[in-house]
């Protein structure tokens, strides 16, 4: 079903698009990846050339509109379709909120919102010429619930999911779909390069104080599956390509966690309150407040 499609996936210079890029060329669909690594992109176009499959690079930085409008319209007159536009391209930050700049706020957005307008309404013009096409937004859970931190790229996730939303909306009996990816924890390089600092030390070095802190308090933490790997998350977006889907949640427990956040929030935060106040400690010692 998915041989010669077209599909542009950004952000897939690393982690979870690299793997998309992978295992949609292996599935013979044409795969234009984009990333601001040129060298990285090189890599990976070796090798899925290596495999026998069909793929272009694309030096994008998407937060720059010409750049990623260009993108779009670059690869549909090298291969004449566009199928499937993964806005995939994400970053976070590190930071409490009254530590976080001007600067990195506009960051988050250029990069986690504003670029999805900008691919999307490029491709929409091709798409609804074809009658058809999936657009898929990688959101997060931080599209779903709060978490520490991170308050701009949660902030910019929740607004992916309503863009999609509202897309879908738009895009009713048209024959494209739309879908928002709400992954949890996968282990990919996106902890090491958050604005501000690595956000790693307050997932790695916080265990044992959650662990203790749960225990103390005698509070079940949220039952979401553990890290997962981008193989198998780009797996289950192959699936959803397959069979599409408004919302894809990739973590077992994830699902019910967002439900649990939209049905009662001050329950759900409860849950979240070792991981909080674990994560807080070490906040606070690695930016010197401790
Ligand atoms: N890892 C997780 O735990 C997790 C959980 C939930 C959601 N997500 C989301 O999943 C998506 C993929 O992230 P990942 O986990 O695979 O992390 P990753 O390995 O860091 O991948 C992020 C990708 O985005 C690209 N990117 C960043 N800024 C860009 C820009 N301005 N223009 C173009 N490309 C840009 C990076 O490439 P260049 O640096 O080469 O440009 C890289 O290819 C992101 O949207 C992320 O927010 C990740």
């Amino acid at each position: 079903m998915l041989k010669n499609k077209v599909a542009v996936i950004t952000g897939a210079s690393s982690g979870i698009g690299a793997s998309l890029a992978l295992l949609l060329a292996q599935q013979g669909v044409t795969v234009v990846i984009a990333a601001r690594r040129k060298n990285k992109l090189d890599f990976l176009e070796a090798r899925i050339k290596k495999e026998g499959g069909k793929v272009v690079g694309v030096k994008c930085d998407v937060s720059v509109r010409e750049d990623a409008e260009e993108l779009i319209h670059y690869a549909v007159k090298e291969q004449g379709r566009i199928d499937i536009l993964v806005n995939n391209a994400g970053r976070g930050h590190l930071g409490s909120v009254e530590d976080t700049s001007d600067q990195v706020i506009q960051s988050m957005f250029e990069v986690n919102v504003f670029s999805l307008w900008y691919t999307t309404r490029a491709a929409l013009k091709y798409m609804k010429e074809q009658q058809n096409g999936h657009i898929i937004n990688v959101a997060s859970m931080a599209g779903k619930v709060g978490y520490p931190y991170n308050s701009a790229y949660v902030a910019a996730k929740h607004a992916c999911v309503g863009f999609t939303h509202a897309l879908r909306q738009e895009l009713m009996e048209t024959g494209i779909h739309a879908t928002v990816v709400c992954p949890a924890g996968v282990l990919t390089e996106w902890a090491m390069v958050t604005e501000g600092g690595s956000m790693m030390p307050l997932f790695s070095e916080s265990g044992p104080v959650i662990k203790r802190i749960a225990e103390e308090k005698k509070i079940p933490l949220p039952a979401i599956e553990g890290v997962k790997t981008p193989g198998e998350i780009a797996q289950q977006m192959v699936d959803c390509i397959l069979h599409p889907t408004p919302e894809l949640y990739t973590h077992k427990g994830s699902k019910e966690f967002a439900l649990l956040a939209a049905e009662d929030r001050a329950k759900s935060e409860q849950q979240q309150l070792p991981i909080v106040l674990g994560e807080r400690q070490v906040y606070e010692r690695v930016t010197g407040k401790r």
